[in-house]
Order: C-alpha cells, then structure tokens, then sequence
C-alpha cells in the first residue's frame, strides 16, 4: 500500500499561501495513509508498505508538521492582525480558533506518535493502543477537516488580498529560513516558476536534487572509510564491528529517509521520462538489496562481516553513482517546471537542506 503524494503542481515560496495549502494536502494525505495502516492491520505485524507509511507518517507529522504551524501562527497570522485592514476582521475573528487548534492536534499528534513508535518497535500493538491509536486518529481527521477548510476557504483568501507583495515575500522567506533553506538555495526556490532550465552535463546539479546529492557525497565517504579500512583491517574484528554499526546507523538516520524521499517524490515524478524505467527499476531493486545488506549485517557473525560490508560499500557506491550520472541527468534534461516544484519541496520535507550530515561521527 504505498502513499501516493498525487501529481498536482505544488507551489513554492514565492507562493507562501499556495505553499500553506499545499501542505494541507499533505497533512490529509500522510493522515490517511497512518489511518489505513491502522485499520488494516489493526496492531498486528506490518507489511513493509504498511510499515513504510507508518514510518513516514509519522515523521511527517513529528518533524515536518510542526513547521507548518509555525508558519501560520508566527508568520502569516501576526501579519494578519497587525494589517488592520477593514476586510481582515471576520478571518481574524477566526485565529484564535484555529491557534487552539493547533494545540489539541500538537497533543494528539505527541501521543499518536508514542504508540506508533511502540507498533514499530514492537512489532505488534495492544487491542486497547489500537483503539486509542484509531480514535485519535478519527479525532484529528475531523478536527483536520474542519480545520483546514477555514484556512483554505476563509482565512487564506483574505490574506492574499489584505497583505501586499512585500509581505507575502516575507512570510515566503521566514518559511524557508524554518526549513534552513539558506538563501542560495532560495533564489532556486523562488525561480522554480521560470521557465525550464536545461542543464548540461558540465553544469552543477539542479537546485531540488542538491539535498539528495549532499547526502549521496555522506555517502561516498561512508564508502570510502569501509574500502580503505578494508585494506588493512579485514582481520580485525573490533574494526569491522564498528564499521558495521556506522553502517547500520548511517542507514537508519541518513539512508532510510533518503531513500523515501526518492520513492515518494523523485522516481514517482520522473515516470515517462525518456530513459528513465530501466534505470529506476534498477534503483528499487538496490535499494532492496541495500536493505536486506543491513539486515544481515544486524545478523552475521563476525567471520562474514569484512564480505558483506564490502558488498554493502560495493552496492551503495554505485548506486549513488548511477544515480548521479545516469538518473539525474534524465530529471534535468526532462522535468517540467511543475514537476520540478513538486520533487523540491518535497524533498526538502523529508531530508530538509541536508547541508551537514546528520552524524558526522559516522563517516569518520
Ligand atoms: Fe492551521
Ligand atoms: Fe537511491
Ligand atoms: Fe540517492
């Protein structure tokens, strides 16, 4: 059951109010894909689709959510109250409400996520955690509902009238600057509407890749750290068992996410492009075998680790690299300026600028 984000433009921050909706759509979204899971499977062990949408949803909702609130109430909202424009004072009459709730989701969202966690880590859920993990669920789907109808519908469309050019830039720039989208890489954001950008093979990489190609060069390092040491080190078990660890944990905190990000916005987009089936299917089945490696790794004994982290390093370097040379290429010769603003934002959600690595400490 995997999620399907839907193919519609999405905005960009020259475009904050669109932007805001756009998130909307992915608040339904990413909701009722952890309601289908939890309805499906009702507590009891999860397929890896189900798992995935569990996984994702819930990082979403914990990491990528509380963003969007934020942008409403610190940037949009306070410019609202203090434009004192005649036309403003019914939606304005509106905030208090909507700020309370943003409250009441916040709390749900926290427990929501403690028993989601608990589903992923155990394995299976209790019958009582399921049902209060579905009622939550029911509750926040209503409350969403009305919620973001009197934003879409009310609250949104005054703002676009009541607030001038400048003011819409900045709200625009305080939503980027939340996601440590630095300002280079915001003048790419806001000229994501200018029309197609060809780029040829000399040229750096196209603005909404470059966090994928931040943490494919996290990657190499990883790589590079496994083959030299494995020169040297292949007998020395103390060494091996470390760099297995540093590749188990690179995975769970840089590559599962990367992958995502790929699985949900990148390859999904790319679907008709000239050259790009073969070359994607190529990368599902690594990504594959990339996981079933790390299993084994959490697995083998120590005898087997220098073998499998050579293939482990082997795998993962060529498939960046072929992502790099071979899959990239096809996205910037061929996305559409609507396709391009679908794939950058959202991978800025679920990776963000990815300008550092997450844990350094792991390439060392
Ligand atoms: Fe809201
Ligand atoms: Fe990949
Ligand atoms: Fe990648």
């Amino acid at each position: 059951m995997p999620i399907t984000i839907g193919s519609k433009t999405e905005s960009d921050y020259s475009n904050p109010l669109g932007l805001l909706s756009d998130c909307h759509r992915r608040i339904e979204r990413f909701l009722d894909a952890l309601i289908l899971v939890t309805n499906r499977a009702r507590g009891g062990e999860l397929d890896k689709d189900q798992r995935n949408a569990l996984e994702v949803g819930l990082r979403y909702f914990r990491e990528a959510a509380p963003k969007h609130t934020l942008d409403e109430e610190e940037s949009l909202f306070p410019r609202m109250h203090a434009c004192g424009d005649a036309r403003a004072r019914s939606a304005i009459a509106l905030l208090d409400a909507l700020r309370a709730d943003h409250v009441v989701v916040e709390a749900e969202h926290t427990v929501i996520d403690a028993l989601g966690k608990r589903w992923l880590s155990r394995g299976v859920l209790p019958a009582q955690a399921v049902e209060r993990l579905a009622q939550l669920l029911d509750q926040l789907h209503l409350t969403y509902q009305r919620h973001i109808a009197i934003e879409d519908q009310e609250v949104f469309p005054v703002a676009r009238q009541i607030l001038d050019r400048a003011e819409l830039t900045n709200v625009g720039l305080e939503m980027a600057m939340r996601r440590s989208i630095n300002l280079t890489a915001l003048e790419s954001h806001l000229r994501i509407l200018a029309p197609r950008r060809k780029m040829t093979s000399s040229s750096r990489r196209h603005d909404s890749l470059i966090p994928l190609s931040r943490e494919h060069q996290y990657g190499l390092m990883l790589c590079m750290r496994i083959h030299r040491g494995l020169v040297e080190r292949d007998a020395d078990s103390n060494w091996l068992q470390l760099k297995a660890s540093h590749a188990v944990r690179f995975f769970e905190r840089e590559l599962v996410t990367h992958f995502q990000a790929e699985e949900m916005f990148l390859f999904p987009a790319m679907e008709g492009m000239p050259g790009s089936t073969e070359v994607i299917d190529q990368l599902l089945t690594e990504h594959i075998k990339i996981r079933r490696l790390i299993d084994r790794l959490l697995q083998i004994e120590v005898t087997s680790l220098a073998t499998t982290l050579k293939e482990f390093a082997d795998t993962l370097e060529a498939h960046i690299r072929k992502e790099e040379r071979e899959l990239f290429p096809i996205y910037e010769e061929h996305a559409s300026p609507e396709t391009i603003s679908l794939v950058g934002p959202g991978i800025f959600d679920l990776i963000g600028s990815a300008s550092r690595p997450r844990h350094p400490e792991l390439l060392k």
